[in-house]
């Protein structure tokens, strides 16, 4: 079983310009350590339409969502392919929309299997076109894989061709929810809004903090999102970069302090990672044109380096097994 690094230069959900250049960034990271990371895997790019960033938008709520409706279906397609081919899809994305799709790539590949998701990132982004503050659908992935359109909290009243395209992104792949709460974890999430806050509640979502990670560490962590997600047949990682404190993430969109230093995201992708359950792992929201000494790539370079040997050793030892229990 072999890695396949799926690009996605796709930056329509964020609020800010840039995130779109996040893979060339950690391409030129990359590059500048000295390292064969992008040569030893085959990538595959899902077709970007952020030309449209430069019309006019008509989806205050849901900022270009046909567009993101289009791009989305490509991407489920490029991650649902990779499986069936039995390949692991890392995938190097631009702004945190994009995960919907990779949720629902893995859903239509895996119909009838239970799906775990981690979610590591300083936010929810369990927004609707009902709830969301600022229309940017980065806002919004979980709630599109929980088809939770959170109208208890309803402040916005989006037009009728918003709420057809919210529909068909709830919808994607597999109609449906692809997530149920009970099978969501967040880590060191800490900017929410209340909306945000209020569905959480009700569904009861676990999110661990910046201070219980500390207090356990990422092995008792890891252990213990395993443990919640001990009904799940796969799991999928999704890594947003604004999880780790603002001073190592300075280039991206939503800086956010109190969060993950370099070296505790390494050991929990690591802990994550170590299982035979992972299915893919995705990382986001790299905007190197707000950091010019890209820093913020070269950290994240780090992480995917470590998080990518990790997968590795596990396809390996799979691969292994399978041998022996075949001869
Ligand atoms: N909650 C805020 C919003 O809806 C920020 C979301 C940031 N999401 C992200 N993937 N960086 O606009
Ligand atoms: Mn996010
Ligand atoms: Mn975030
Ligand atoms: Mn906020």
């Amino acid at each position: 079983k072999r890695i396949k690094l799926i690009e996605v230069r796709s930056e329509l959900g964020a609020g800010t310009r840039g995130a779109s250049l996040g893979v060339d960034a950690l391409r030129i990271a990359c590059l500048n350590k000295g390292s064969d990371y992008f040569c030893r895997f085959n990538s595959v790019a899902v077709p970007d339409l952020n030309h449209v960033l430069f019309d006019k938008n008509h989806f205050p709520y849901a900022k270009h969502i046909d567009s993101v409706y289009t791009v989305q279906k490509n991407i489920a397609n490029t991650v649902e392919q990779t499986l069936r081919l039995g390949e692991f899809p890392l995938v190097l994305a631009g702004d945190h929309s994009n995960a919907a799709a990779t949720l629902a790539g893995i859903k239509t590949a895996y119909p009838h299997k239970t799906l775990g998701v981690v979610w590591i990132d300083a936010h929810a982004d369990i927004h609707s076109p009902y709830t969301t503050p600022s229309g940017n659908i980065h806002g919004m992935p979980i709630a599109m894989a929980l088809n939770e359109d959170n109208l208890e909290c309803q402040r916005n009243v989006p037009e009728p061709e918003t709420e057809f395209f919210w529909h068909r992104l709830k919808n994607l792949g597999e109609p449906g929810p692809k997530l149920s709460p009970e099978h969501l974890v967040y880590v060191v999430v800490r900017d929410t809004e209340h909306e945000e806050n209020e569905v959480i509640k009700r569904h009861n979502i676990k999110n661990f903090g910046l201070a219980e990670f500390k207090e356990k560490g990422p092995k008792q962590v890891a252990r213990e999102i395993y443990e919640r997600l001990r009904y799940c047949d796969l799991v999928y990682v999704s890594f947003d970069v604004d999880s780790l404190d603002s001073r190592f993430s300075k280039g991206t969109g939503t800086p956010v302090k109190e969060g993950l230093n370099v070296e505790e995201a390494i050991a929990l992708c690591q802990a994550l990672l170590d299982n035979d359950r992972v299915v893919c792992f995705e990382m986001v929201e790299i905007n190197p044109t707000l950091d010019s000494e890209n820093t913020m790539a070269r950290n994240a370079f780090d992480i995917l380096e470590a998080a990518t040997d990790t997968i590795q050793n596990h396809l390996h030892l799979a691969d292994a097994t399978s041998r022996q229990s075949r001869a």
